[in-house]
């Protein structure tokens, strides 16, 4: 009882206006008992000093005159009278103080819904001047202390994406800054002649250049990706068959870096994914990129997959850098980088890959995850996907 109480508004209300009833109820039947015989006596003497002045004759008994009250002249409706005037007078008394405790009642209950109503006011005004530090009190557990405990999770959630916005306009100022760099810097040894105006300063221009445009493309595709501005066909596929496909693109790449890539782990008899074709292609790209570009020449990368109840997991196994466990935790975090330098200069890009594969991964109704021994002893990416059936 006492704990629906606590919870529901409801409830709150109810109890206060049925202790108001009770204490009216209470107020009469006291009011009734004691004070209604003491005024009836009283009113009884009053209209007996009025006859004695020779004007009236004695009432007769309540109820059998004509009801009249003080009227002119004697009758027998004056005990009533008296009666009536008693009775009402006690429960003049009764009102005034039942009104009183209404008020009192309604007071306290309406403040206990009140203040808190106008904290959520106040802090929600505070929010949308921008301070997202801003919370509420939360005490109790009735629907408003509910509310407050959601306003304050939204507002957590709205100072995280504040959080997260302002780092990213951080990041890609930086991440634009090393290009722009790079061939201002070209450009001004070429104006003071340090630098030949030769093909190959040219080339490096470019080259920094095309790493812009690329950046700047990733960016564009991270931001419909996480926004979910695209559309996801799914259908069901084979992942052998998408595995064989983005093998086969990235093949001469393999080549030339001597990295051997394995795909014969895949079983032909795996049951179809459900999937978007492009999108998946996307993610797979990712992953044997990044194999391709973390395992030094001589490696190798195997990709398989295993069939669970109601998803198939996919493995890709390298026998590269390997990540160490703090690390594993953040390559997904966007823009992040083992080795800001090393990937660079190994022809890594800007960090954004694995941001965009687990969005997509996401999206699919999946996960995506890495193991590592440790650092130089390979890496295994796994992801899973719903089967189509
Ligand atoms: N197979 C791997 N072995 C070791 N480290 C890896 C591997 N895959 C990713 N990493 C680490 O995770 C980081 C993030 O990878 P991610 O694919 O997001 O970015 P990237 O490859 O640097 O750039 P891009 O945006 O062009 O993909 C990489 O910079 C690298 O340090
Ligand atoms: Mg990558």
């Amino acid at each position: 009882m006492i704990k629906a109480i606590r919870e529901h508004i409801s409830v709150k209300l109810l109890v206060s206006y049925l202790v108001v009833l009770l204490v009216s109820g209470i107020v009469l039947a006291l009011a009734v008992t004691f004070t209604a015989p003491e005024a009836y006596s009283r009113h009884m003497q009053m209209s007996s000093n009025f006859i004695g002045d020779g004007t009236h004759t004695p009432g007769a008994m309540m109820g059998q005159g004509r009801g009249s009250g003080y009227g002119p002249g004697p009758g027998p409706g004056a005990g009533f009278a008296d009666f009536r005037a008693g009775v009402f007078e006690s429960l003049g008394y009764a009102v005034i103080f039942v009104v009183l405790v209404a008020v009192v009642v309604s007071v306290v209950f309406s403040r206990q819904i009140v203040a808190p109503l106008r904290a959520l006011m106040s802090a929600s005004q505070r929010i949308a001047d921008g301070r997202y530090t801003e919370r509420v009190q939360v005490s109790g557990t009735d629907e408003l202390s509910q509310l407050a405990e959601r306003f304050n999770r939204m507002a957590e959630r709205l100072e995280e994406t504040e959080t997260r916005r302002l780092q990213m306009i951080g990041d890609v100022s930086h991440e634009l800054r090393t290009p722009l760099t790079a061939i201002s810097g070209y450009m001004e040894a070429m104006t003071d002649g340090v630098l030949p105006a030769s093909p190959e300063t040219y080339e490096q221009v470019r080259l920094e250049a095309s790493r812009l445009s690329r950046l700047v493309d990733d960016l564009q595709e991270l931001s419909r990706v996480e926004a979910g501005a695209y559309h996801l066909d799914l259908q069901p596929v084979s992942l052998a068959d998408l595995v064989r496909t983005t093998a086969k693109r990235l093949s001469k790449q393999y080549l030339d870096k001597q990295v051997r890539l394995d795909v014969s782990g895949l079983d032909a008899a795996l049951p179809a994914v459900l999937a978007d074709q492009d999108r998946l292609i996307q993610v797979l790209t990712n992953l044997l990129g990044n194999a391709l570009i973390y395992t030094p020449a001589g490696g190798d990368v195997k990709v398989s997959a295993v069939l669970g109840t109601l998803e198939i997991q996919v493995s890709v196994q390298d026998s590269g850098l390997g990540i160490s466990s703090e690390n594993m935790e953040r390559i997904f975090d966007r823009f992040y980088r083992v080795d800001q330098s090393r990937s660079r200069a190994g022809g890594g890009g800007s960090g954004i890959g694995l941001t965009i594969a687990k969005a997509l991964v996401d999206a699919h109704g999946g996960r995506i995850w890495v193991t590592s021994p440790g650092e130089g002893q390979g890496s295994t990416f796994f992801f899973t996907l719903p089967t189509a059936r």
